[in-house]
């Protein structure tokens, strides 16, 4: 550049061993909420934990929406009310259940800068994997799906089909985001079984029962009484039935991680499946007795909600228990470490 010399502070900034970065700063908290800019895989694999924990704490604020009768607090979207963003004195809405409403749709910026996050850093790490991109992507798309969803979800007042699929498309994100919590930690070789082949498909077997165990949750609740508000209409279904189908996945749920866990221990299988099949039972045993203790009190409110973050909890531990049963090696011979990763660690 032509001109005057740059003086001063500016002058001296242009030493390169002078700039700082908020990666270099002192302060762990602050090195760590700008990890994302300076990626290593560690950091990744931080963030991607963050977004996991994230989308399954929007799950339970939605629940805590629906068990409060707070689904229309903020009667429109993407306005709380039908000139304000924010809430204000609306005369047909409580403000606690608008202030509610509108706390969960703020939970939605929270996943949204975690979902970022995980995506600039996907981006950033070198060299750069195809394979986390992929994953990556998957933030911020399902999250911008999921806020225009939220808006169908309003619009059809609480409908339970597009409730269900709110709840849903949830917990596919959070699947997505494990995906990329567990690729991070692994390379980009083809998928290598760490147990036997039919033990695998144990696995999956039970991955596919879980899902349809939370599927027919989501059936049971929109046909019981917690709807989010008196507008909403309920399938016309038997609540007798559907309870009484739910308990028994769940019960087919529970046989099922039990045999992984025989089949593990009898095919002297890594421990840390071991493990991960272990803690699924325990929560999944934790998760029925909830179930049943809310059924026979009439669906309390508080047990419902309870009974969400089991459901997600269950959901996360079923991932950890069917990732666990397999790896990928680094891709090639020569595979070496980030270059931001060797930096850190040198
Ligand atoms: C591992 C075991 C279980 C899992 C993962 C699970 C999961 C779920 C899910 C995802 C929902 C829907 C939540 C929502 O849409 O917000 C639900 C609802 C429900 N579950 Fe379970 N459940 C399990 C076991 C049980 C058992 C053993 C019972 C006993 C009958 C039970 C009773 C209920 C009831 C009554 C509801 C409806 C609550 C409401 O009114 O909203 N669950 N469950």
């Amino acid at each position: 550049m032509i001109g005057k010399p740059v003086k001063g502070p500016a002058y001296q900034a242009l030493n390169i061993d002078d700039v700082k970065l908020p990666t270099d700063h002192p302060h762990p908290l602050v090195r760590r909420l700008f990890s994302f800019w300076a990626p290593t895989t560690a950091t990744l694999r931080g963030w991607a934990l963050a977004a996991v924990v994230a989308n399954a704490g929007i799950t339970v604020s939605g629940a805590v929406v629906r068990v409060t009768g707070s689904g229309l607090g903020c009667p429109t979207w993407p306005r709380c009310t039908p000139d304000s963003f924010i809430p204000v004195a609306h005369p047909e809405v409580s403000p606690i259940n608008m202030a509610i409403e509108f706390g969960n749709r703020l939970v939605t910026f929270l996943v949204l800068v975690i979902g970022l996050a995980c995506w600039v850093a996907a981006m950033r790490l070198r060299p750069r994997r195809a394979s986390l991109v992929k994953l990556a992507w998957l933030q911020p798309i399902g999250i911008a799906a999921q806020a225009l969803w939220g808006g169908v979800v309003v619009s059809t007042l609480l409908n339970p089909f597009t409730v269900g699929m709110h709840f849903l498309l949830s917990i596919g994100l959070t699947a997505a985001c494990w995906a990329l919590y567990a690729r991070a930690g692994e390379g980009d070789a083809p998928v290598r079984r760490v147990v036997h082949r039919d033990v695998r498909r144990l696995g999956h077997a039970l991955l596919a029962a879980v899902f349809a165990l939370l599927v027919m949750g989501v059936l049971v609740t929109g046909t019981g009484p917690h709807s989010g508000d008196e507008l909403a209409s309920r399938f016309d279904l038997d609540i007798e039935t559907v309870a009484r189908l739910h308990a028994d996945i769940a019960y087919l749920v529970v046989g099922l991680t039990f045999a992984l866990l025989f089949a593990l221990h009898v095919t002297d299988s890594p421990r840390s499946a071991r493990r991960a099949a272990l803690a699924l039972l325990g929560i999944e045993l934790l998760q029925g007795v909830i179930g049943y203790v809310q059924y026979f009190l009439g669906v309390p409110a508080v047990l419902v909600a309870l009974h969400v973050i089991g459901a997600t909890v269950v959901w996360i531990f079923t991932l950890r228990a069917v990732t666990a049963l397999r790896t990928r090696d680094p891709a090639g011979p020569g595979a070496s470490p980030s270059p931001t990763e060797a930096a850190a660690t040198a």
